[in-house]
């Protein structure tokens, strides 16, 4: 039997750290939902502290999860850690978080502590959080340009106080793989009592090496690999899950441990952060992008027709990856509808949220004859973001365009209740559109983004809408998607002010 290498997925913490990929309690859970059933090993939920509203997801995701470890992240301050315990408390199985920087130019700088008192602050967090839980992790923050003998002496006195877990993060993405990797094997070897916990790491993409920084140090003795599905996260992101999962699964020549984890699964939850985050997935992204498994040269074709394994070093279905199928029809029912949402991972808490939704599957079934799980998934996330709490309600839209035709737009819109009605021109249909929004709204947003993605095959397939939005400095992501990209494209534009002018007011765990 190999030994184990733990899989720490972040999406729902440091993936949600990405500008603009903040989600709300729902859209978390059906995420966690999506990686206990993958079998990832340990969730973490998000930043308790940070707003009541992560408080409350955490909260959230640890009643429901079963499965897998709920984990929150703390400061190495008492009150984090005892608002962390708070929202782990229902959770099955419980992880604390708990982290202070240890680089030189963390502490002098950001911190403005002497070594000596971050050694004594993270020893004394670690020993609050294990009044909580037995499952207490501890990270150096900026470990990648920390001191190594500081390193060495943090990390024993933490594991002496209680942690059975190590992380050390490559914060700010500036490690190489070699140097990384005899990093982990210098502090195994050093750390007198390295053998009572499991080193972990966490590495940041801004090189493009965080996946290579993290499979140097699972070959020198790393254990628990923390990573993102997509390889969302702060600025350039983190290790992407299923790059590390297929590496290690793939490579089982060079690798001492193996994952836990159903890999037929990494698709579905890859679409499913993706068309909630509004972050698409690059085509020639490995594993997940479509053009993944895609042989285009007619060398490789033949290549693979006449043996897959002449060019194919993993097999698409062995990822989750199938032909496009057809699930439902106009005539499917409420509970063929229910069933097959379940199947998707997704449930609704409230009867009224499914009645909604399947109401916008019967409309989109008189439009569009063949529904497949991409619909459902969009259908789904298009139904909660049209929230009961939405200040800006689409009322309707008609627009006209064409050759020899100004663009022309007549939007209504209800604000607060209130029906407001406007037209405006513009460059074409979707600029008439959302200047016809901006007339009533005013919000002063910068449009930074604005793309459009078919999420099936077909003229009749739905067009997904993401556009990002700068207010004063916040980046905000709004999503939409109907048959009618005008449509997408308005439901988009509302869903991200609606965002902007309900602002989230959050602490950021590394200010
Ligand atoms: O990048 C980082 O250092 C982190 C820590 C909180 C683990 O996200
Ligand atoms: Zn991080």
């Amino acid at each position: 039997m190999k030994e184990r290498l733990i899989i720490f997925d972040t999406t729902l913490r440091d993936g949600e750290q990405s500008p603009g990929a903040s989600m709300n309690r729902d859209e978390k859970l059906r995420i966690a939902k999506a990686l206990e059933k993958m079998r990832v090993d340990v969730i973490e939920a998000g930043f308790p502290i940070a707003s009541p509203g992560d408080f409350d997801a955490v909260q959230s995701v640890a009643a429901a999860v079963k499965e897998s470890t709920v984990c929150g992240l703390a400061r190495a301050l008492d009150k984090d850690i005892d608002v962390a315990a708070d929202a782990l408390k229902k959770a099955k199985s419980a992880r604390i978080h708990t982290f202070i920087a240890t680089s030189p130019i963390h502490m002098e700088k950001k911190l403005r502590m002497t070594p000596e008192q971050v050694l004594e602050q993270a020893v004394r967090a670690v020993k609050r959080a294990r009044q909580y839980s037995d499952d207490v992790e501890f990270s150096p923050e900026d470990a990648g340009r920390s001191n190594s003998d500081f390193l060495c002496r943090v990390l024993e006195a933490v594991i002496d106080a209680g942690a059975k877990t190590v992380n050390i993060p490559d914060t700010v993405g500036y490690s190489f793989p070699h140097h990384f990797g005899a990093l982990i094997k210098e502090l195994i070897e050093r750390v007198p009592n390295a053998d009572k916990a499991i080193f972990s790491v966490h590495c940041h993409n801004d090189l493009g090496l965080a996946v290579g920084n993290s499979l140097s140090a699972v070959l020198n003795g790393a254990r628990q690999v923390e990573c993102t599905i997509n390889g969302l996260g702060e600025r350039a992101g983190n290790a992407a899950l299923e790059e590390v999962v297929m590496a290690v699964r793939t490579r089982q020549d060079i690798f001492p441990c193996d994952v836990g984890l159903d890999a037929t699964q990494i698709v579905k939850c890859s679409r499913l952060v993706s068309n909630i985050t509004g972050f698409p997935v690059q085509p020639n992204k490995a594993i997940v992008g479509a053009n993944a498994f895609a042989h285009e040269s007619g060398i490789h074709q033949d290549g693979v027709l006449k043996s897959r394994e002449t060019y194919e070093i993993m097999r698409a279905e062995d990822v989750g990856w199938r032909a496009n199928r057809m699930v439902l029809g106009k005539h499917s029912g409420r509970n063929a509808f229910r069933t097959r949402l379940k199947e998707l991972n997704v449930e609704f808490e409230r009867e009224e949220d499914l009645n909604a939704a399947f109401v916008r599957f019967k409309e989109l079934a008189d439009k569009k004859h063949e529904i497949y799980d991409e619909d459902l998934q969009a259908l789904v996330t298009d139904t909660t973001h049209n929230a009961a709490n939405d200040r800006i309600k689409l009322l309707s839209l008609k627009v006209s365009c064409g050759t020899d035709v100004t663009p022309h737009a007549a939007v209504s819109l209800a604000l607060d209740g209130q029906e407001k009605h406007i037209t405006a021109n513009g460059s074409g249909p979707v600029d008439a559109t959302f200047k016809g929004i901006e007339g009533i709204i005013n919000s002063g947003c910068v449009l930074q983004l604005y793309s459009v993605n078919a999420i099936t095959t077909g003229t009749d397939s739905q067009g997904e809408v993401t556009v990002r939005v700068d207010k004063d400095g916040r980046i905000v992501n709004g999503q939409g998607a109907d048959t009618d990209i005008v449509i997408a494209s308005a439901k988009a534009y509302i869903n991200a002010l609606n965002k902007v002018l309900d602002p989230v007011v959050r602490a950021h765990p590394q200010v």
